[in-house]
């Protein structure tokens, strides 16, 4: 059974329809890939799942529970965490100092064993805005790791990454996924990233499902080379 889902999710901003009537079943220990052009409501969809933005209609539900109208703190209470397209973390603090407050607040058994997995250990003493953008974005990851979520929302972990930091992390994610039973949805640009990284991939256009499925499935639909991959499918 899906442990997380949306039904039939809407959200508009004004007369923008920057989600419209959206499925998508997550289970666990599985990534599913939301890809789609710039300004398809990829980050809304994620501010909707995560309780930060209200959606005009539809359900989102945890173990069938719905839980659509619950807080943002709720939901991270409740094992549903969230990371930002642009980097979260406080500049100023240590990347120590800066997980080790998340984890106290999230009641993390084993920040060390977070540490560890990411390669975080090298830089716990040095301060957050001074490391490098690749490995902040892995103090991103981490921040949504902590606490032992069933789910984690990545709004483009992989950003501003150069190619072989960006497979390094999309692996992370698999791996960690797997062996954490953890349900992900990994929103992404790199479209051979996720087609090579997860087991199933939604295509978001103009706020609506062009197509959705098993990578290789969706990457043969031909509404999906029409209007997204083009030639280079
Ligand atoms: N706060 C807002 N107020 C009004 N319109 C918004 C707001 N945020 C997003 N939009 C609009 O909603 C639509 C979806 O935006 P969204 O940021 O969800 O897309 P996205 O798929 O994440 O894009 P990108 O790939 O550039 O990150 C766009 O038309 C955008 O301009
Ligand atoms: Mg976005």
């Amino acid at each position: 059974m899906a442990v997380f889902e949306a039904k039939g999710l809407s959200v508009r901003y004004g007369a923008v329809a920057a989600n419209n009537n959206i499925d998508i079943a997550l289970e666990q220990g599985c990534v599913h890939g939301v890809i789609g052009p710039n300004g398809a409501g990829k980050s809304t969809f994620i501010d909707a799942l995560s309780g930060r933005r209200r959606p005009l209609s539809g359900r989102v539900l945890l173990d069938g529970e719905d839980i659509t109208y619950r807080s943002v703190r709720w939901r991270r209470a409740h094992g549903i965490s969230r990371s930002f397209q642009r980097t979260s973390i406080f500049a100023s603090m240590t990347v120590g100092a800066q997980l080790a407050m998340i984890a106290r607040r999230n009641a993390e058994p084993d920040l060390a064993g977070i540490i560890d997995t990411l390669s975080l250990g090298d830089v716990i003493d040095r301060v957050c805005g001074e490391i490098a953008y690749g490995t902040q974005r892995a103090v991103d990851l981490a921040i949504a790791l902590i606490g032992q979520p069933r789910v984690v929302l990545l709004d483009e972990p992989c950003a501003g990454l150069v190619a072989d930091e960006a497979g390094r992390m999309l692996q992370h994610v698999r791996d960690l996924c797997r062996a954490c039973n953890v349900a992900a949805l990994l929103v992404e640009h790199d479209v051979e990233g996720v087609f090579r990284t997860c087991d199933t991939v939604t295509v978001l256009d103009l706020g609506e499902v062009l197509s959705s499925g098993m990578p290789a499935q969706v990457r043969a639909d031909p509404e999906v080379i029409r209007a997204y991959l083009g030639s280079a499918a």
